[in-house]
């Protein structure tokens, strides 16, 4: 662990922390002196990444639809000092392409519940303790296809619009108490979720893709973290309700 680093001291929750951008967000947290908390659905995923981090970061299981879940996340972050400086919604869960009127009731009440409901409830949990300490910074995973959509993703994309929405609407409430909220849109990338988007992996697929992205390569959980380490430093400062494309200019 880095004593010295960009987030030195400070304790982080990342959702969603065991796989792509999640983990790679956790990595580069926990290289720049956090302690960080992996919170996910896949507890094995979490405790293995938390293990090769050493006293870095601790697993927690959460669903974080599920509002007793993520009470007891906000109760385990806070147990570790009594604070939580920074938090990062991830957790989310994509659709398979399909015309808008296909998709059942049950895979749209999912999609809000683990992208959009996700977000209220860990406000509800994290957000008192951070008006407590008169700082905090909250950062929502979103997508370019919350502000740029293409076909046959449209519940998803409307999740990710909602989110920024939710940004802005949380940086304005909250910056009088000294929290920061910020988004990060990221552009298609390499993660496990890549193929449900596509319907399943393919060079054909993956090309079609790298033909609307102007620096012609898909994100990388690098590219995120190296983003979401800035918005959640101090360097940051004075960053706040933005919805930042981490997308090789795909939304230009
Ligand atoms: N990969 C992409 O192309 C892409 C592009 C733009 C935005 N995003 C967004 O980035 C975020 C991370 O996606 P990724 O590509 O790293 O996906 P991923 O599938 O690799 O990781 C998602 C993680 O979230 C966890 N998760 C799912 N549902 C959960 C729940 N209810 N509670 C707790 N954890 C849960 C999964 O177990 C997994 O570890 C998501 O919000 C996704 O919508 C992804």
């Amino acid at each position: 662990m880095a004593s010295g680093g960009r987030l030195a001291g400070k304790v982080a929750i990342v959702t969603g922390g065991a796989s792509g951008f999640g983990a790679g967000i956790v990595r580069h947290f926990a290289g720049e002196g956090a302690r960080v908390v992996i919170a996910d659905l896949d507890l094995e995923g979490a405790q293995a990444l938390a293990t090769e981090l050493g006293a870095s970061a601790a697993a927690v299981r959460a669903d974080v639809s599920k509002d007793a879940d993520v009470a007891a996340l906000a109760r385990a972050a806070l147990g570790l000092g009594g604070r939580i400086d920074i938090l990062v919604n991830n957790a989310g869960v994509g659709q398979g392409p399909q015309a808008l009127e296909s998709v059942g009731e049950d895979e749209f009440d999912r999609l809000f519940a683990v992208n959009a409901k996700s977000v209220y409830l860990t406000a509800r949990h994290v957000v008192p303790a951070m008006k407590r300490a008169k700082a905090g910074a909250i950062l929502n995973i979103a997508s370019t296809g919350g502000v740029s959509p293409r076909p046959n993703l449209t519940w998803y994309n409307s999740t990710k619009g909602w989110m920024i929405t939710a940004t802005k609407a949380m940086a304005i409430e909250l910056a009088r108490f000294g929290v920061r909220v910020n988004a990060i849109n990221p552009v298609a990338g390499d993660t496990p979720m890549l193929p449900t988007f596509m319907g399943g992996d393919s060079a054909e697929g993956r090309e079609r893709i790298l033909t609307t992205i102007p620096l012609r390569r898909l994100s990388t959980p690098a590219d995120i973290a190296a983003a979401a380490v800035f918005l959640c430093s101090d360097e940051a400062s004075m960053v706040t309700g933005v919805a930042l494309e981490v997308d090789g200019g795909r939304c230009l």
